[in-house]
């Protein structure tokens, strides 16, 4: 497939069928005009990519750092883009503030690190109001060998109900936004404990009735070649919209981890990877949203967190390094216009 003349730009093509289509963002974009742009065109929702993170917001204790978020609030504003709020309870230790470590464990930790979760989704989403159409309430819950709840900072401290903490709390400070649940779900049935963790997880907040309207697939595609499994993938999204539940695709972006040497073979076999998720995704009418973890190479996460073995930059979004579209962008395109209509998104 080659990259050519873009077919039309990508939100207009999801729009047709009924699917916000964006990309997430930060201050790089933001600073460049080129890339602004960019997300312009492309674009009609937004997420920041790390701006309302514990570690973004909360460097220190009692400072609130909102500026990076606020900028990004104002550039949707200005320019009419739908902004989703990623993350207000991301559970592994590793994602909170240097500080958060000092939170006890036992009795008194349990009230204090309670406490700290139902504050910080107050004021952030108070901070934001209807400015934000929907909420990551809680990201990446569970250990995807076992299918167990993850240990993390509020696992440890609450226990598992700050699951279902969380999510009354958003309801609360959030009446009017979209609650989601988001985690990566490989595509692959490398870690089957994994999906049924979350069915399980789904359906219980279901029984117990727990504000939860959706399920967010990060879509962090790619790596595990082989063995992803298409029927097992479907399956899963079956179960999922049979519970009710609305499906987004959170944080799109594909692995090129092919040992080809040549950029042609690796945008082709990343582009036939997109084609291949993104077919059986877009089939579900439940689907409404889609968000690209940045739409270009430029700012992809890969390229500090999984850098390629031979040192070459990893090509893993719809545009490259120079914001000139990919095989990936064709793909996109390909499957939006292949994708069966829908009512439209609603937030
Ligand atoms: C990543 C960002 O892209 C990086 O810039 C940051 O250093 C680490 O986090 N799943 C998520 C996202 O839910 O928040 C992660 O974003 C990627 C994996």
């Amino acid at each position: 497939m080659g990259c050519g003349q873009p077919p039309g730009h990508l939100k207009d093509l999801a729009k047709r069928k009924g699917i916000l289509f964006g990309g997430a963002i930060g201050p790089e974009e933001l600073s460049d005009s080129t890339a602004r742009d960019l997300v312009l065109r492309e674009s009609a929702a937004i997420t920041p990519r790390n701006a309302l993170k514990w570690r973004t917001l909360r460097r220190s204790r009692h400072d609130w750092s909102f500026a990076e978020g606020d900028a990004i609030a104002q550039f949707a504003q200005t320019n009419d883009l739908k902004m989703r709020g990623h993350v207000l309870v991301w559970n592994p230790i590793e994602n909170m503030p240097d500080w958060a470590v000092d939170v006890p464990h036992g009795a008194a930790g349990r009230v204090e690190a309670q406490s700290l979760m139902e504050t910080h989704i107050e004021r952030v989403c108070a901070h934001y109001g209807d400015r934000i159409a929907s909420w990551d309430v809680v990201n990446e819950a569970f250990e995807p060998y076992s299918g167990d709840l993850a240990p993390g900072f509020f696992k440890d401290r609450i226990g598992p109900e700050y699951i279902e903490l969380a999510f009354h709390k958003a309801r609360e400070a959030a009446p009017h936004a979209q609650l989601v649940y988001n985690d990566y779900m490989r595509w692959s049935d490398k870690y089957p404990n994994h999906h049924k963790g979350v069915l399980k997880l789904l359906e219980t907040l279901r029984k117990k009735n727990i504000p939860i309207d959706a399920l967010g697939i990060q879509g962090h595609i790619g790596k595990y070649s082989g063995t992803e499994n298409d029927a097992h993938w479907y399956g899963f999204l079956k179960e999922v919209t049979a519970m009710g539940y609305d499906l987004l695709i959170t944080e799109f972006d594909v692995r090129d981890f092919a040992r080809a040497p040549d950029i042609g073979s690796r945008d082709a076999n990343v582009a036939a990877l997109a084609k291949g998720f993104l077919d059986i995704t877009l089939s579900f009418p439940e689907l409404k949203q889609f968000i690209c973890w940045g739409l270009s190479d430029r700012w992809s996460w890969f390229r500090q967190s999984e850098p390629r073995e031979d040192g070459e930059l990893q090509r893993t979004a719809p545009y490259d390094i120079d914001l000139k579209p990919k095989p990936m962008y064709a793909a996109i395109a390909a499957a939006l216009m292949a994708a069966p209509s829908r009512d439209p998104a609603t937030i």
